[in-house]
């Protein structure tokens, strides 16, 4: 299977946030990835359930939210709402993991959870079968335009052993610092969606930039 590509709206030019929606439309992207950061969980603020909505009323692809917020059960419904398709939140944000993906199905949309580099994936062990995407952090969230951190490549690899070893469908996400130099050896691993924010928007032509990420 094709590897699918997530832009991340993080590293779009928010001045023009429509006509970089409309450029992700013509483009082979498979989601936009949304960054939601709260200043709390992360030492950053990006934009929140407004911004997410109006992206979404432009956007012909669906919407990879990403919590990276404290307490992110009390915004679920609202991120639905806005338009999400798939909701992450970090498992490090979560005290009840299984509930809160229990609240993510009930809505209707499909259940992320995102890793920090340093949270083992053998966490996920006993609630795999309940997680449509991991997603792996492949830099401390928080900004785009990090280095990739090598050590992504192995964890990959255990967490496919993970979902294979329980018959799961889950899929794996790698956020962060993901370019055309690392993504052939993250499908080798095992990822099936990739990321990238600045590697595209800052390229000199986004949408043949995902078409090559696309081609792997
Ligand atoms: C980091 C975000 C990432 C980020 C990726 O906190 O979760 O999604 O926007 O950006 P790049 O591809 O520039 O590392
Ligand atoms: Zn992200």
């Amino acid at each position: 299977m094709s590897i699918q590509v997530a832009p991340s709206i993080l590293a779009a030019d928010f001045a023009n946030l429509q006509s970089e929606v409309e450029m992700l439309n013509r483009s082979e992207a498979d989601y936009i990835h949304v960054d939601i950061m709260d200043g709390v969980f992360v030492p950053n603020i990006s934009f929140g359930i407004p911004v997410t909505e109006a992206i979404y009323r432009h956007s012909k692809k669906p919407l990879d939210v990403h919590l990276m917020v404290v307490n992110p059960d009390l915004y679920l419904e609202a991120f639905r709402n806005a338009g999400a398709s798939v909701i992450s939140v970090h498992l490090e944000a979560c005290s009840h993991l299984h509930r809160s993906l229990q609240t993510i199905r009930s809505l209707g949309a499909k259940t992320g959870v995102t890793l920090n580099p340093h949270t083992p994936v053998s966490g996920l062990g006993d609630i795999i079968q309940d997680i449509d995407i991991v997603c792996l952090m492949s830099v401390n969230p928080g900004f785009g335009g990090q280095k990739f951190i090598e050590n992504t490549y192995h964890k990959i690899a255990r967490l496919k052993d993970l979902i294979l070893s329980k018959g799961s469908k889950t899929l794996i996400e790698v956020d962060g610092g993901v370019n055309l130099e690392n993504a052939p050896r993250l499908k080798e691993m095992g990822a099936d969606i990739l990321v990238a924010g600045s590697f595209v928007f800052n390229s000199m032509d986004p949408v043949k930039t995902i078409a090559d990420l696309k081609a792997i």
